[in-house]
């Protein structure tokens, strides 16, 4: 039977993901929900309308949901669920502005979702990031390793696309790796970032890194300043529906993901960014890479950091 997969919220984030997890064609349905009444029908619509010339045999389907669960039903038997309900950024917030009434949203959608796909691999993208992962782990009382979280994948392709465009090279000859929180703890890991294999350092002053580095950090920040009402979507989006593939095609690719960590590089039991080979089962297992002193005492800190807010989040 071909696989189905749900995406939470027909927002910016929500209805960019359902248009790229449709047109890779590789899915039999993508259902699309929201609270906003008709907007899921209206896009799905859309959506199917392009088929033809897109050329995808994907189905859309949107279902209005209520949060008392009405609705749900749509999203029976989905072998995978993205939430992007929550509310986005405004200029000036960071994502922990968001903790309050994204968990309230998110355990909401979470409880609803263990009931009608019990057997779903969870992308989370709503914000604060790795604290929504936990609470939708928390929720919806799955497998940790089928709760998984984007933002590494995300963090990353802003990492390489400011080294590609100050060098002046294809994007597809740089790599680069960011892992930590989705915030101010994230871990830029300018030792595994290469171009054209050759390491990033030779190639550039360590000030001008740290520059980029920084830019990374406050990447979103830097789209939220300028969109003014909402926060980035083509690149996010790219990346939560680059996720769902993997896992609907059990592809085993290793990806920075937020996923949870119990003695990987000696942290305990915490939702973290780190790379994970991304599967059926979800983040089949973290994958280890060499860090610096440095990095890795990042890499602390940001667990750290995540840790306490991640308790939290047990109570909201
Ligand atoms: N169930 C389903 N959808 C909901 C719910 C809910 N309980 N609550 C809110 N929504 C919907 C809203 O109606 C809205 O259509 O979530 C959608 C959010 O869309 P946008 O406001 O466009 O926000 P978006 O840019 O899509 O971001 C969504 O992702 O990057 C994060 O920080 C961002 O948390 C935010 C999330």
């Amino acid at each position: 039977m071909g696989k189905k997969v749900t995406v939470v919220g027909a927002g910016f984030y929500g209805s960019t993901t359902a248009q790229r997890l449709a047109e890779y064609d590789v899915f039999e349905t993508v259902v699309l929900t929201d609270i906003i009444e008709g907007k899921p029908e209206g896009l799905a619509l859309d959506l199917n309308q392009s088929r033809s010339i897109e050329g995808f045999e994907t189905k859309v389907v949107g279902a209005t949901t209520g949060t008392d669960g009405s609705g749900y039903e749509a999203i029976a038997g989905s072998d995978i669920v993205v939430i992007t309900a929550g509310l986005p950024r405004k200029p000036g917030m960071s994502r922990m502005d968001l903790l309050e009434v994204n968990a309230k949203i998110v355990r909401g959608v979470a409880e609803q979702v263990a009931k009608h796909a019990p057997n779903a691999v969870v992308i989370v993208v709503s914000n604060p990031l790795d604290e929504m992962t936990a609470l939708a782990q928390l929720a919806t009382q799955f497998p940790k390793n089928r709760v998984i979280g984007q933002a590494g994948m995300l963090d990353t392709a802003r990492f390489t696309h400011f080294v590609a465009e100050e060098l002046k090279v294809p994007v597809g000859s740089v790599k680069t790796l960011t892992l930590g929180s989705h915030g101010d703890t994230m871990v830029p890991v300018p030792s595994r970032c290469t171009v054209n294999g050759k390491p990033l350092s030779e190639l550039l002053p360590a000030d001008k890194i740290e520059e980029l580095v920084t830019r990374t950090r406050n990447g979103g920040a830097e789209v939220v300043a300028l969109l003014k009402t909402g926060s980035a979507y083509y690149a996010p989006s790219a990346a939560a529906a680059r996720m769902a593939k993997a896992v609907a095609e059990d592809s085993g690719e290793v990806m920075p993901v937020c996923a949870w960590v119990d003695g990987e590089y000696g942290i305990e039991g915490v939702y973290l960014g780190v790379e994970a080979e991304i599967g059926a089962a979800g983040a089949r297992k973290v994958v280890l890479t060499d860090l610096t002193e440095s990095e890795l005492a990042g890499l602390k800190e940001a667990a750290e950091a995540v840790r306490a807010k991640q308790s939290d989040v047990a109570g909201l």
